[in-house]
């Protein structure tokens, strides 16, 4: 089974990327199953149900997310009404959404997808590892291909997950930093691992964000309001092998330019 993870959709030239760069590549590799992080899919910050339907209408199978999904409330109903749409699982009881979701993919395979956040230089959820073990305790033990986004800011944050996962897990992707790191690898127990997959969105800005406008926010110490950057559009992520048992055999990073 071949899973496409999509690196942060960021505003309307990463969803212009998914738009047309998708088709493409679900036949270049012949995917299975669909996976993106949509937390910056809404003007570089948070979701909103109509983006989210969008989305899905183009062939995503499953949206995870991380601490901008909560920026646009009327999210909160989408959130508690598609299965499809993921908030990182460790957030406090009572948050809306669903932190896994199973899904069947075109191999005929089922899948399980989650989302966690990590907890160095973010928000003091609950443990990321420990919610990870009860999420994998309720999974039917026949249930072979899981993929978890780990959404953190801290490298060693998301290497630690990948290996306290190893064996237990198909892939750890990590997200939310938008820079793709070039540290893709099989662990030892055969779970698939990269610290960021990247972003999906304008390369010519900081993190997708207009540059002139993060530089003001720098040098002056002052809060300013983000603007999308527009240039050097790339659709990043990677392209995970999965066999039988639910194995990674290979982890591929893409970096795939649009066409202006
Ligand atoms: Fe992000
Ligand atoms: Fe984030």
């Amino acid at each position: 089974m071949k899973i496409l993870v999509i690196g942060d959709i960021v505003g309307a030239p990463g969803r212009r990327a998914v738009d047309e760069l998708l088709p493409k590549l679900v036949d270049r590799y012949y995917i299975d199953l669909i996976v993106a992080n949509a937390e910056n899919a809404a003007g570089g910050l948070g979701l909103t149900p109509e983006i989210a339907q969008h989305l899905f209408n183009q062939g995503i199978d499953v949206l995870t997310s991380g601490n901008h999904i909560w920026k646009h409330k009327e999210i909160l109903p989408y959130l508690e009404n598609n299965h499809r749409l993921l908030r990182p699982a460790n957030y406090p009881p009572g948050t809306p959404g669903e932190s896994y979701t199973l899904v069947e993919t075109a191999a005929g395979e089922p899948a399980a997808i989650f989302n966690l956040e990590g907890r160095v230089f973010m928000s003091p959820l609950e443990c990321p590892f420990r919610t990870a073990d009860r999420i994998l305790a309720s999974f039917p033990p026949d249930l072979k291909v899981i993929l978890v986004d780990m959404h953190a800011e801290a490298t060693s944050e998301k290497l630690a997950l990948g290996w306290y996962l190893d064996g237990r897990v198909s892939a750890v992707v990590g997200t939310h930093t938008h820079v793709q790191t070039a540290d893709e690898k099989i662990l030892p127990g055969g779970t698939g691992y990269i610290t960021d997959i990247g972003m999906t969105g304008p390369l010519l800005s900081v993190i997708g964000m207009k540059k002139e406008i993060i530089l003001e926010r720098f040098l002056t110490q002052r809060p300013q309001t983000f603007k999308v950057a527009s240039q050097n559009i790339q659709l990043q992520g990677v392209v995970i092998t999965v066999d039988a048992q639910g194995r990674c055999q290979e982890i591929q990073r893409l970096q795939v330019p649009l066409k202006p």
